[in-house]
């Protein structure tokens, strides 16, 4: 990699972050696509985020991720915002223009990505979405924006699901999403069932958020957990017959539409799992 004087910086923070992968992906992309790009993780202070954030401003950076826990709190700090972050209420990516910084999220969109690669249109079709937090409202904002016909939330605090349908709905005029319990969900015909919660990530790998549930074969099943690669939840829906994909999809998806927004450029999601084949948890 040459360091010149235009190499663009773009910047990670958030805290810890110690456990990303995102450093590795981006750098990878920027030197195999000849970008004049170098991305770094910043572990941040809460004290200390807005003085980061200046300072990114300051050395002319391109524009930043945002992780746990400033996903939210960033908001604040921003001159203008996305439509849909704005809904989704979460900013994952901020460009930097003229000193000016402007928020996106770009979870859902690389969730669709996902989806794409599987060859799965959303449109007229009906999904289960389990968990009710950031990852579950970013992707049913572009379930919603993609136009499919129902949305059941399934969450463990059934009021928080029901919030979020209330919500969705309101803004959207329309009554696509339907907050559920277990029980109503075994008897639904779904197109695709989505885990957003952290069940059966690493390290508690041995619980599975659909404990015994009776899939259809023809359901594709997404987790958007990629530690372990294949979680409990999944090991049963493929076992059943389902087509199944991890959260590898959207991780990559949601990089490579933070790579658009900063950049411009289009890279192509089919090439960059072979590029990316030596990263961690990259099959
Ligand atoms: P994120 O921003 O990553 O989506 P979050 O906002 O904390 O994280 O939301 C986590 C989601 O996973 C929530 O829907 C949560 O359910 P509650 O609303 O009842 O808290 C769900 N979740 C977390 N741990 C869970 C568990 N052990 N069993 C079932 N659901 C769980």
């Amino acid at each position: 990699m040459t360091i010149d004087t235009d190499k663009r910086l773009i910047g990670l923070i958030g805290n810890p972050i110690a456990h990303s992968i995102s450093p590795s992906i981006h750098n990878t992309l920027y030197t195999a696509f000849d970008m004049n790009y170098i991305y770094m993780a910043f572990a941040v202070d809460e004290d200390n985020l807005e003085t980061a954030i200046n300072g990114m401003v300051a050395l002319s950076f391109r524009g930043f991720n945002v992780t746990i826990p400033y996903k939210q709190k960033i908001l604040g700090f921003l001159d203008d915002l996305d439509n849909e972050a704005g809904l989704i209420g979460a900013v994952n990516t901020v460009k930097i223009e003229n000193g000016r910084l402007k928020g996106y999220n770009t979870d859902g969109i690389g969730f669709i990505k996902g989806l794409e690669r599987l060859g799965f249109i959303p449109k007229g079709k009906k999904v289960a979405v389990i968990g009710a937090g950031g990852a579950s409202r970013a992707i049913c904002v572009y379930l919603l924006k993609e136009g499919v016909s129902r949305i059941y939330i399934l969450n463990r605090t059934y009021e928080r699901g029901s919030d979020l349908a209330q919500e969705l709905n309101g803004h959207y005029k329309s009554d696509v999403v339907i907050p559920i319990d277990r029980k109503e969900l075994d008897k639904l015909d779904l197109d695709l069932i989505v885990n957003t919660t952290p069940v059966g990530m690493w390290p508690n790998e041995g619980v599975n958020p659909l404990e015994n549930f009776i899939f259809n074969p023809y359901t594709v099943v997404v987790d958007i957990i990629y530690n372990p690669p294949q979680t409990k939840f999944l090991q049963m829906a493929k076992r059943q017959g389902c087509t199944v994909q991890n959260g590898l999809d959207m991780l990559i998806g949601q990089a490579l539409a933070s790579i658009k927004i900063w950049t411009g450029k289009d890279i192509f999601y089919t090439d960059c799992k072979k590029i990316l084949k030596n990263i961690h948890f990259v099959d």
